[in-house]
């Protein structure tokens, strides 16, 4: 499905005319993590179904719904939810809330995600802060960007340099040493999945520099640069990848994992709000 800036613009409309005021930030709230949500005070819920052609996700875990309102003084659009490419969605498709938060007026972008994590020192549970991204399905072909350029957004050639923030950087690391929480740093891989990874993908993308890996996030982020939009990124690790083969990697834990995962990531992100 080809998307235009009419597309996008009469979602734009739909959902301002839903909501009160303008976003500050997006959250994008990544599989077993929808329950971040709870924590936005006043909150005005769009459903996905109320928006045509917005992407709607099949996959356990995610609820389906924009929730708007504000957190710790800042107003806020949460994605309880997102699509992916291995849902048969196109690049566009899975970008598209990208695009709507971009016309909205929305300045940041937090993107999460539940991720499998490479770097051996990395146990269930942890937060990274994504420092930087492989975007490995991209460099294959898989860039949302592919197509004609959306000029209303940004040039034919982003720069991906500092794709990830690097003030908004610095305050999440100021609010975990605050609040002792220990955050993780590294370079998080997305691929299209949805099979998980063997452990020869694995021992690959290790010595390709991955500290986690997952199935979502470089889309949205590459749209967002396109846009000028700032972002920054946690992986929330959810179970340890399986660079030898012994053990099996299921979307159970995944989901388990989320429950230990969203109180941290509560309290980065309000912290990160709180400091703006
Ligand atoms: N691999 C890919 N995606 C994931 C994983 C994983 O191990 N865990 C959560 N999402």
């Amino acid at each position: 499905m080809q998307i235009n800036i009419e597309t996008i613009d009469r979602l734009a409309g739909i959902v301002r005319s839903k909501i009160k005021g303008t976003p500050r930030a997006a959250i994008i709230l990544g599989t077993g993590l929808g329950g971040l949500a709870d924590a936005v005070q006043d909150p005005v819920i769009v459903p996905y179904a109320d928006l045509p052609d917005w992407p709607v996700s099949t996959v356990i875990g995610h609820a389906g719904r924009l929730v708007a309102g504000q957190l710790e003084g800042q107003p806020v659009l949460a994605m309880q939810g997102r699509a992916h490419y291995y849902e048969g969605y196109s690049m566009a498709q899975v970008t598209l809330p990208v695009r709507v938060f971009q016309r909205l007026g929305v300045e940041i972008l937090v993107v999460t995600n539940a991720a499998g994590g490479i770097n051996p020192d990395f146990v269930p549970g942890d937060v990274m802060l994504i420092t930087d991204h492989l975007g490995l399905a991209g460099m294959a072909g898989l860039n949302p960007l592919i197509g004609p350029n959306l000029a209303e957004f940004g040039p034919r050639f982003p720069d991906m340099s500092q794709a990830y923030d690097r003030e908004l950087s610095a305050l999440a690391r100021r609010v975990a040493q605050e609040n002792k929480l220990v955050l993780r740093e590294g370079v998080y891989v997305g691929l299209s999945g949805p099979s998980f990874e063997t452990p020869a993908d694995l021992r690959f993308l290790r010595v390709a520099g991955a500290d986690s890996v997952g199935m979502s996030t470089v889309p949205e982020v590459t749209a967002a640069r396109h846009g000028g939009t700032r972002v920054l990124g946690f992986s929330g690790i959810s179970n340890k990848a399986n660079l030898d083969g012994n053990t099996l990697t299921t979307h159970e834990e995944v989901l388990e994992a989320g429950k230990i995962l969203v109180p941290k990531l509560e309290t980065l992100i309000r912290g990160v709000l709180r400091l703006l």
